[in-house]
């Protein structure tokens, strides 16, 4: 079974950035887990600072996987494009946070993607990722 992560914006210096909100872990150590938690699923992972880079990697993998987990990172708040192809795609997509945006700021409460989102997970810190997989892993057993 393959699940994809795409990550946005930013996310790539996860471990560097902002810890007090993000924490101190890189999302490469963190793959190296999930990986272990989910030996028999075929993870794939892309991030980009990029908007259409993600709009495309939506798209090639919302028709082949099981399902996409996808953190948007500011996209979220911006982003009608990526909204869009969520929309479009077959393949469910869980909407993950590392933070809480409803606590925080006014501008990151709305989001362009939760609207065509399966779910959405927000301030689970990391483990948001094992519980979006967990969710796609269960609904294809059924
Ligand atoms: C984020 C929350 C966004 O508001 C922010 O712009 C990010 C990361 C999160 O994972 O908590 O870059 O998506």
């Amino acid at each position: 079974m393959k699940i994809a992560i795409i990550n946005g914006p930013n996310l790539n210096l996860l471990g560097v950035r902002e810890t007090a909100v993000y924490g101190s872990v890189s999302f490469e150590k963190y793959l190296i887990t999930l990986r272990e938690i989910f030996p028999s699923i075929d993870l794939h992972y892309f991030q980009s600072n990029i908007e259409g880079e993600i709009v495309s990697a939506i798209q090639q993998h919302g028709f082949s996987s099981a399902g996409i987990v996808l953190n948007p990172a500011a996209y979220t708040h911006t982003s009608i494009a990526i909204g869009d192809a969520v929309a479009a795609v077959e393949a469910p997509v869980i909407e993950v946070h590392i933070s809480n945006i409803f606590s925080r700021e006014e501008f990151r409460k709305h989001s362009f993607v939760s609207a065509s989102s399966k779910a959405v997970v927000t301030g689970m810190g990391l483990k948001g990722y094992e519980a979006a997989i967990r969710f796609l892993v269960d609904a294809v057993k059924g």
